[in-house]
Order: C-alpha cells, then structure tokens, then sequence
C-alpha cells in the first residue's frame, strides 16, 4: 500500500478491509471496557510472529501494524501509532504535547532515549501564578500559563529521521487522513466528554473545545469525530514537521495560549530541542530492564520498586498473584519510590544525582528490610531523606497519556509514552485543531500544595524557565542478555508507575500470559496522600484484608491504561492493550504460527 492509497476511502475501514492487519479482539471496540476480576483473564491475548503493537485505540493499532506490513520497522510503526492516538483521542495526547521513547535497535544494538517533553517558556515564572500575593494552581491546569512548549512534533521526527525507514510523510498520513475522514467516537472519548464539559468555563477560549466535545449534547461513542482544522494541520506538518515550529501554525499556537494568558512566545516554539539521553538501566530477575530517566521520576521509581521487592526476602508468587499480601507488599514498596520523588526529584544536576543514588543496592537493601508484611506504616517510615512539607490543597485529578509498544519482525522495538498531561490539557484548542497541554501542573508552582495529580513536590521541581516539569511517564523495554523480551509503559499519571510495575510484575515474576497480566486488579499507593487506591470492582474480601493491615482504602476514578508486549523463548509475541480505555493490539495479517 502506498500513501495516496488511503485517500480512496476512509483509513479503518480501508486498513482492515485489505486484510492487511489483524485487529485482536475486535469486539472490544464496541464494548464498555469489562469488569475485571482479581485475575483478569477475558481471552487469550494477540499472539505474532510477524511484529506487533500495541495501543490504547483499536484503530491506531491498526495504523502501526499496515507501516510494519508495508516494510516499517519499530520506529516507523510507532511513529505512526502516536500521531494517530492523537487524532483518535484528544483527551490523552496529541501535537500539542510530548512525550518520551525508548528504541532498541536490533541490528546496531543500541537503546537510544528521545526525550520530547515539554520546557517552560523562557519567562515563566512561579510569581506568574499568584494572584493577590497567594498561588492559584488553577492557573497550572487550565488556560494559557499551563501550556508548555510541545515537543510531539520535534521529538517523532527526530525518531523517523534518524532510525525510521519509511519517508516521514507517509507516517503522518494514516493521522491527517483519520482526522479528514472521521472516525466513530470512541467508549473513552464518550465516557471523558461530558465531565470534561461539565467543568469547562463558558468564556470564549474554550469554545473550540466545547465545539470538539459536541457541544450541549456531548460526544456520544459510535458519533463520527472528524478534525478538518487538525487534518489541514498535519497534511501541513506532514509536507515539513517544521510547519509546526515557525509560521502560522507556530503564531496560531501562540495566539491561542496568549489570548487565555499564556506567555509562551515564537521564540519558544523556534528554540524548542529534543533531548537525547542515554536511558537507565537496572536488573530485575535476572533481566536487564532499560526505562526513562529523569525528566521522568517514572523509571526511577519503577527500578526502586522492583529492586525493594527482590529484596524483600518474600516469595511473591507464593503468595499469589492478586492475593491481598502481594498487593500490600508492593503498595509497600510503591510507597518508599514515590516519598522519594517527592522530596527530592526534579529536572536539575541535584535532582538527577539524587535519583543516581536512590537505586544504590546498599540502599535498596535497608528500604526492603523495612517492609512488613503484616501491615503498612507511618508515612515518616518511607524513604531515608528527610520529609519536605506536606503537600495540602487538591485531589487527585484525572491523567491522560497514551502508551504505545512495538516490537517488529527483526525485534527492533519501540516504548514510546504520549500525552498533553489532563484530559484535553489545558482545554484551548488552536484554530489548526491542536489541543494545547498543560504539562505546567507537573511541576510544582509553590512546595506547600500538590498538584492535579496530588502529588507533593520539592523545591527540586519548582517551575522555572526552560525547565521540564517531572513526569510519571515509564517507557521500558526488557532484555535477557541482548535480546528485547518485553515492552510496557502506561497512562494515568502517577499511576503510569504502579500500574505498569504490576503490569511487569504479572508477565515476568508471576508468569501470567500478557493480556491476563494487563486485565488483572491492580493497586496504587503515591505515599502523599496515605490511600490505597484500589479498582471499583476489587473482590471484598481483598479489600477487607487491605484494609486489615492498615491501608486507608480509596477508590481509582480515571482509567490507567497499560500496554504490554511479551516476547516468549519461542519467539512469539504476546502483547495485550488495556481494556480500561478500550484498547486492542494488531499485527501485520498471517498465522503467529510458522
Ligand atoms: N503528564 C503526565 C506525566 O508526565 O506524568
């Protein structure tokens, strides 16, 4: 298939209809995402020998698995797979945000990081957010002072350039030509619509998006959802990705952050760099596991995470995948990974030294040694540093994000995590379509309040120009020796991390097939506040013995959506989309077996 192809009719249809990719489990499209049992396990998950990827949009699967058929390695897939989320669903992410890559290069093997985060504008300042002398974290979350600098654009194409294979524009068609043609509003963009415009101020900056929701009657799932200003957009990006950067499309971005108070400036978007770093690597069950680094508090607190509980001394499997033991004994070890990021993390020389040396196995050690399995503890017990002020006034809000896995026949593979920070951002909408993030929140404008996420935050992640607000984001590939044997990363904020550690806890300690492991109950604990949150449907009894041995128990609002592919010894791949946004896998047609 070549590009011009898919102008003949409407992209899904036309994917699917050519028998060029097998969609795992259709039905899924269609259906409000299951109740989920303590072990999950609705179906077997997507099995290939041909590559695979995995995203938390049926379609958008679809798009990454026609690139792998057409000839596209891991790069071209999943460069493809985002931009197409981002069409799909608004309310995750999109161009107006950022993200971060980790890519294994099979041939050349290497594990490159492409960080394309969001900065600050260059005079952003705390001072910007207070009104009447006193910090207004409203300012962080909505309009134009919670818009950071988007690097989406910058960040794929540095991607496709340098280890891509099919011409950049062919990646950014499959998005232009869902966003011309419609596609049918999806169970999770109908399920965040009305509460998203439940809150949205009637003033005029919002407009675009009041319109993009459906306006008084909001988006309904099966509506069509086309983006013709979004579509002009990429079909412009597509020609030159830096359309995106300078001229119209750059000045409309600015005049919409502007407009709603924003600061950021041509210059800002003309300036914004693509960072690459080299990724952080830990070893975990005899695996070597390669995850994001600091801007990202993600794969610090992962590795901390799986390093307390392999030391711990207590036989995980023993005690049973989704017995209450094992989700105490991890919400344990969750909590001394996030007092962690709390007191000291951030986007400077002392927050990355600091985040060095929380993964020393000395220290790992002493942390594990604490853990008790019959109850939790005081929040004081957490982490070793010592405890900055409590963080006081929010609640823990709803996270966007999208995760996209690929692994490709020749095992290149990419973990690629996308997002515009809350659901649809900063709610501004430019008149190209872009929802503009609001990747400011994920700082902290003043120490003595959470954030959206409830999350407590240091001096550490002050906002300040230029710098780039910590991230939750958990890009990880696994690898016995140097063989790719694992894909995973999730969305939800600060939920990214517990959910896609038990995600990588089912698959390669308690040796559940890859979509059980997706589809099985998991937990969040962040230290502030001192909750457990557990899923809606938790069974009672393991409720009752959560809270037996001390948790404060709370109940997960939003959906956090972790996606997983699994490389077995016989070289098939397992991967598994999250059924908590409505996800499936695909793979480029033919039997997973020879
Ligand atoms: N905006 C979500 C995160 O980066 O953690």
């Amino acid at each position: 298939m070549n590009a011009t192809s898919h102008r003949a009719q409407p992209l899904a249809r036309s994917l699917v209809g050519a028998g060029l990719v097998a969609i795992a489990v259709g039905s899924w499209i269609w259906r409000t995402p299951p109740a989920l049992g303590t072990q999950g396990s609705h179906g077997p998950p997507l099995e290939s020998r041909r590559g695979a990827v995995a995203a938390d949009d049926p379609t958008a699967s679809a798009v990454g698995a026609a690139v792998l058929a057409e000839g596209g390695n891991a790069v071209d897939a999943a460069v493809a797979t985002a931009l197409a989320v981002g069409v799909l669903n608004p309310a995750s992410s999109g161009i107006g945000g950022g993200g971060f890559a980790l890519v294994w290069d099979a041939g050349a093997r290497t594990t490159r990081v492409y960080d394309f985060r969001e900065v600050a504008p260059a005079t952003l300042d705390p001072s910007d957010f207070h009104v009447d002398g006193k910090p207004d974290p409203a300012l962080a979350r909505r309009g134009g002072l919670a818009v950071g600098v988007p690097g989406e654009i910058r960040g794929l194409a540095q991607m496709a350039r340098g280890q891509g294979r099919l011409s950049w524009r062919r990646l950014v068609l499959p998005a232009a030509h869902l966003a011309r043609d419609g596609t049918p509003t999806s169970w999770f963009l109908a399920h965040v619509s009305p509460e998203t415009l439940a809150d949205l101020p009637d003033e005029p900056p919002y407009t675009p998006l009041r319109d993009l929701l459906g306006g008084d009657r909001a988006r309904r799932r099966g509506d069509l959802l086309v983006r013709p200003a979004l579509a002009a957009t990429l079909l412009a990006v597509a020609a030159d990705p830096e359309a995106f950067y300078r001229g119209p499309l750059a000045d409309d971005l600015v005049a919409t952050a502007r407009a709603a108070g924003g600061v950021i400036s041509a210059e800002d978007l003309a300036a914004y760099q693509v960072v690459e770093r080299a990724p952080l690597w830990g070893s975990w069950q005899g695996l070597r596991v390669a995850t994001m680094p600091v801007p990202s508090s993600g794969g610090v607190i992962l590795l901390e995470t799986l390093g307390i509980l392999e030391r711990t001394g207590i036989d995980l499997p023993a005690l049973g995948a989704g017995s209450s033991a094992a989700m105490h004994v991890i919400a344990e070890a969750l909590k001394h990974g996030f007092a962690d990021r709390a007191r000291l993390m951030g986007d400077s020389e002392s927050g990355r030294a600091a985040a060095a040396a929380l993964l020393d196995d000395a220290r790992l050690r002493r942390l594990a040694a604490r853990v008790r399995l019959d109850r939790t503890q005081p929040a004081a017990v957490y982490g070793e540093m010592p405890a900055g002020p409590a963080g006081v006034g929010g609640r823990p809000g709803t996270g966007g994000t999208s995760h996209v896995c690929v692994i490709d026949v020749e095992g290149n593979a990419v973990s690629l995590t996308t997002t515009v920070n809350g659901y649809f951002g900063s709610k501004l909408v430019t008149a190209g379509g872009v929802v503009l993030n609001n990747q400011i929140d994920d700082f902290t404008i003043d120490p003595t309040l959470v954030n959206g996420f409830g999350l407590t935050q240091s001096e550490a992640n002050l906002v300040g120009p230029g710098r780039r607000p910590l991230s939750s984001m958990t890009p990880t590939l696994l690898f016995d020796g140097d063989r790719v044997v694992g894909c995973a990363g999730g969305s939800g904020g600060p939920r990214i991390i517990s959910n896609t550690a038990q995600v990588i806890l089912g698959v390669w300690l308690f040796g559940l097939d890859a979509r059980t492991a997706v589809e099985s109950q998991r937990v969040h604990h962040q230290w502030s506040p001192d909750e457990l949150k557990v899923e809606a449907d938790l069974a009672p009894d393991v409720r009752g013995a959560l809270a037996a041995r001390g948790h404060v128990l709370g109940v997960t609002g939003s959906p956090s959506a972790v996606q997983v592919i699994r490389v077995r010894p016989d070289g098939v791949l397992e991967a598994a989309s999250d059924p908590r946004k409505g996800g499936a896998p695909a793979a480029p047609a033919g039997p997973a077996w020879p």
